[in-house]
């Protein structure tokens, strides 16, 4: 398998479903298409889809059908898309640019990015509780629901950001560090693993060894980001460099150094393949995104 085709070929799949179920192609009041541009602006503005393949890969590994997951898949990356829009604004992290292109808030004022990211948010759980393609028990459905709303909850996504803002420019420990990432990051990625997984009508067992998997890539994922805002090029990633430093965000290699940072990313991914241990060779594609997801250069 080669994972350039995989990842072009998934993000093709994933495009054209978030093309599909994106509200607004009747006539609406031009007011209104606004808001519904702001929201296809970011949601189109590129990015690498790791969410959504991620979920689609997971289901592919218990042996389910990639199109039965695509509904979820998009509305992880609604949610995630979401996340970064609020994550650039003034009161956040305050950036200008994201996917190689003017941040959302640049274009469409403060009112505008916080309104297009709060309709990508209620979009994904539109999408979610809505009529899924497989025949999905209404009990599994509702699973992957809860799963996704804790992952992007004040206990997951919100709460690690709620930390992170915190503990701009205070010391602190590495456990506090670890926490944050795990959930600012961790927990949507791992769900994304998840839900994939009961979509594909996996096992509780493997269940379980794909929640860890998804748990190591996830803090592997920012650990990584945080090596790519030291070490990349703002033409490189889409988005500034250097910005973390400037903040004074509290992140590994700040702690750590770069060699040690790097070498914490690749035990979290080394742990994540041996979660995949009893799998077979319908997780290649999970084996293979866990090795992108360190050598990946943005
Ligand atoms: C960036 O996520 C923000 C983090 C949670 C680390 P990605 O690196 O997945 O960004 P896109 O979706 O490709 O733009
Ligand atoms: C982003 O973290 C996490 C979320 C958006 C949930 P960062 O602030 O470190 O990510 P970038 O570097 O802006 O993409
Ligand atoms: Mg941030
Ligand atoms: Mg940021």
């Amino acid at each position: 398998m080669d994972l350039q085709t995989y990842l072009q070929d998934k993000r093709g799949l994933v495009e054209q479903a978030m093309a599909d179920l994106m509200p607004g192609n009747g006539k609406l009041p031009p007011e209104l298409d606004r808001h519904l541009e702001a929201m296809r602006y970011s949601l189109f503005a590129g990015g690498k889809r790791v969410r959504p393949i991620l979920c689609l890969a997971s289901c592919e590994a218990v042996g389910g059908a990639i199109s039965h997951a695509l509904p979820a898949a998009v509305a992880l990356e609604c949610i995630h898309t979401y996340s970064l829009i609020h994550d650039d604004l003034p009161a956040m992290d305050d950036d200008e640019l994201r996917r190689g292109k003017p941040t959302s808030h640049m274009l469409y004022g403060e009112a505008g990015a916080i309104l297009a990211g709060d309709g990508l948010l209620t979009l994904a759980f539109e999408l979610l509780s809505g009529k899924l393609p497989a025949d999905i028990e209404p009990g599994a459905q509702l699973g992957i629901i809860n799963i996704i709303a804790r992952a992007a909850g004040s206990l997951g996504m919100v709460g690690g950001q709620a930390m992170d803002i915190v503990s701009e420019g205070k010391e602190i420990d590495v456990i506090t560090l670890r926490e944050i990432h795990s959930r600012k990051t961790g927990a949507l990625i791992s769900a994304a693993v998840q839900s994939g997984a009961v979509i594909g009508g996996a096992t509780p067992e493997q269940f379980s060894s794909l929640t860890t998997y998804g748990e190591k890539i996830g803090l592997a994922f920012q650990i990584v980001d945080d090596l790519l805002n030291v070490e990349g090029t703002a033409e490189q990633l889409g988005k500034a460099a250097g910005s973390d430093a400037d903040r004074n965000k509290a992140t590994y290699p700040a702690l750590y150094g770069l060699e040690r940072t790097r070498q914490l990313a690749e035990e979290s991914v080394a742990e994540a393949l041996d979660a995949l241990a009893h799998f077979d060779e319908y997780s290649a594609p999970l084996r293979r995104l866990a090795s992108y997801i360190i050598s990946r250069s943005k």
